[in-house]
């Protein structure tokens, strides 16, 4: 099976919001959003556009690096976690009950730091790799696991065009 190959550059921190909100507008539930990138990369302000795109008011949505999770309602159901604390304390998925999470048809999971979770790597989510290029410039690259995915990838890539050619 062909995947898409699709590749962003973000040129600031709101406009990492509006993509995350676009990325939100799209879900229906049951979509993991995993999100690898170094400090500062970026991954929280992704989330807080996600969480304006499924509805959710909320003033202040920080990374929950030290309670782990975070859960928000809106349109749907958002939980965030945050395992950059476990990079150096592995604990098992069970421990977090993140199956469940990972497989709510009513929610959508937000990872930052997945890698520090073995038991993620193949778990079905869109994973977005956020580089950094220079202060305000960041490059996300996406690969899809599950139809679920694959699909969100597909009409989000599909969106993007559509602005493109408008724009031209
Ligand atoms: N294009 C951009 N996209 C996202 N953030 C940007 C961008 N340009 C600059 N920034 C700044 O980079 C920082 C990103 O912070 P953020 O908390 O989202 O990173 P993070 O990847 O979640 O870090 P951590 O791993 O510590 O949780 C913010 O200070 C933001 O203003
Ligand atoms: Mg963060």
């Amino acid at each position: 099976m062909v995947k898409y190959l699709y590749e962003v550059d973000i040129a600031s921190a709101d406009l990492m919001r509006d993509f995350g909100q676009r990325v939100g507008l799209l879900c229906q539930g049951g979509e993991n959003i995993f999100l690898n990138g170094c400090l500062g990369a970026g991954k929280t302000c992704l989330v807080q556009g996600l969480a304006r795109g499924l509805g959710i008011l909320t003033a202040s949505l920080t990374s929950p690096t030290f309670v782990l999770h975070a859960q928000y309602k809106g349109r749907l159901v958002l939980n965030h976690l945050d395992f950059y604390r476990l990079l150096d304390n592995p604990a098992s998925s069970e421990t977090l009950a993140i199956e469940e999470m990972l497989s709510d048809p009513t929610a959508v999971c937000a990872i930052e730091w997945p890698e520090a979770l073995p038991a993620l790597r193949q778990a079905p989510a869109l994973e977005i790799d956020i580089a950094i290029l220079s202060a305000d410039r960041r490059r996300l690259t996406f690969q899809p696991r599950g139809p679920v995915h694959d699909e969100l990838l597909c009409r989000l890539s599909k969106q993007d065009v559509a602005k493109k050619s408008k724009a031209l």
